[in-house]
């Protein structure tokens, strides 16, 4: 068995290895009933890879949230998300530690959270995802360092392929899918093809997996910096098709969404509505169920492509293009810039994002009241008048629209009257 505890001296930062004695110290206490400490999870493929993380996945044989208990009061942190399944977390200052008791996983119907029953190290890398995935380092006092790898995993790190561990594996947890694609294309590496195999054999098994669980999937894709190449691939391979028909990219928004590798995830997820039917946006959106931004964002894109050729006529106020885009989300109109023709419609789009939501009446409706209009609905429907009369360069000083407001008011008051 290696023993990379030189490799962890040299890669590690400084903070993160002494949590990481500190771990290995109190896991050593008879009181917290730990009999081995692991390393597990990314770290430890990053660490293999010569490269460093700071997120912390242990894995204890023993009782993984008393030794949490334990850690934490140690480290001085805070022990929060206790789950049934044995795993809770530790906040410090400045690290997350996730501790999870060794365990066996069993699914009564796939995509079903599992069953667990504790064990041992072999048994608990044996559930896991990839090879690159199934590795630990043993953090025991007298084993420090020892690297445990029962997969291949080293070899597969260093053939640069994403491989799972039996031929089930999508079947145990189709979102494995969409972590297979943002691996490949975080780390630069290929998905093996009978893994291909395998997770497109078992697709349709998404169908099982609640939208919570493939939108956490979904999220981590968009926190890559090689989002779009894994949204591409995961479209390649029938990854999106299998969550749902309608979840499909356009080839511009996936090249939108590469050309903007610093905007926020909502953006993103505008660039991909952007294009969307109606009815591929409402299938997409009770599939995923997300929070209501993304609801508008996903939406927003087939409300807009039915009012966008209205936007390349010549003779459009600028009122008019208020009136046409003021219901939209700021992002999805961004997004649709984006992704517009060089045409009457990307200006009119620039126009209202840059300059035209921000020209506002120079009254107020304080001043409205000082000019003697009564308090109530006309206050608002003068404000509006203003605003598209400001809008048109029809007003221009304060007192061409206090002008404005003294030819209209009668009118408006005797159609009040009228009605
Ligand atoms: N894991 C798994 N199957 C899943 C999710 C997680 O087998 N569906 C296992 C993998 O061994 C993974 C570990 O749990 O390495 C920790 O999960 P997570 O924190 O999501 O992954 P990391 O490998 O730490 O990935 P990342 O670098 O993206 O944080």
């Amino acid at each position: 068995m290696p023993n990379v505890a030189n490799l962890m001296e040299r890669s590690v930062p400084q903070p993160v290895l002494d949590t990481l004695r500190c771990a290995a110290l109190v896991a050593s206490w008879e009181t917290v009933k730990v009999q081995k400490l692991y390393l597990v999870g990314g770290m430890v493929r990053d660490l293999v890879r010569g490269e460093s993380s700071v997120d912390i996945d242990l894995s204890v044989v023993g009782n993984g949230p008393g030794y949490a208990a334990a850690l934490s009061n140690e480290l001085g942190g805070q022990v929060t998300k206790v789950s049934k399944f044995g795993t809770a977390a530790i906040e410090t200052d400045t690290l997350t530690i996730d501790v999870a008791t060794a365990r066996v996983e069993t699914y009564e119907h796939p995509g079903a959270l599992p069953n667990v029953t504790p064990s041992g190290i072999t048994e608990d890398l044996a559930r896991r995802d990839f090879t690159i995935n199934a590795m630990a380092i043993d953090l025991s006092s007298n084993c420090w360092g020892e690297l445990i790898d029962p997969h291949g995993g080293m070899s597969d790190l260093m053939m640069k392929r994403i491989k799972t561990l039996h031929a089930d594996s999508f079947a145990d947890d189709p979102t494995r899918a969409l972590r297979a694609v943002r691996y490949e294309t975080r780390l630069g590496f290929k998905i093996q093809g009978s893994t291909i195999d395998d997770m497109q054999r078992d697709g349709a098994r998404f169908d099982a997996v609640s939208p919570a669980r493939v939108l956490a999937d979904f999220r981590y894709i968009l926190g890559e910096a090689s989002r779009a190449e894994a949204l591409s691939r995961a479209e390649e391979l029938g990854v999106l098709g299998s969550i749902s028909p309608a979840f499909r990219i356009s080839s511009r928004s996936l090249q939108a969404i590469k050309d903007t590798p610093d905007h926020e995830p909502l953006f993103h997820v505008s660039l991909i509505g952007a294009r969307l039917t109606k009815s591929e946006a409402d299938t997409l959106i009770e599939r995923l169920d997300p929070p209501a931004d993304w609801r508008d964002a996903l939406g927003a894109g087939s409300t807009y492509q039915e009012i966008a050729s209205v936007l390349e006529r010549s003779d459009l106020r600028p009122s008019e293009i208020a009136e046409l885009l003021s219901g939209f989300p700021i992002l999805a109109l961004e997004a649709q810039l984006q992704l517009a023709p060089a045409t009457r419609q990307r200006a009119a789009l620039r126009s209202w994002l840059e300059e035209l939501r921000f020209r506002e009446p120079l009254l107020s409706g304080d001043d409205l009241l000082e000019a003697g209009v009564p308090r109530g609905p006309l206050i608002g429907r003068l404000l509006d008048e203003l605003r598209r009369a400001r809008l048109d360069r029809t007003v221009g000083t304060r007192d061409d629209e206090l002008t404005l407001v003294k030819r209209r008011l009668p009118v408006m008051l005797s159609n009040g009257k009228e009605r």
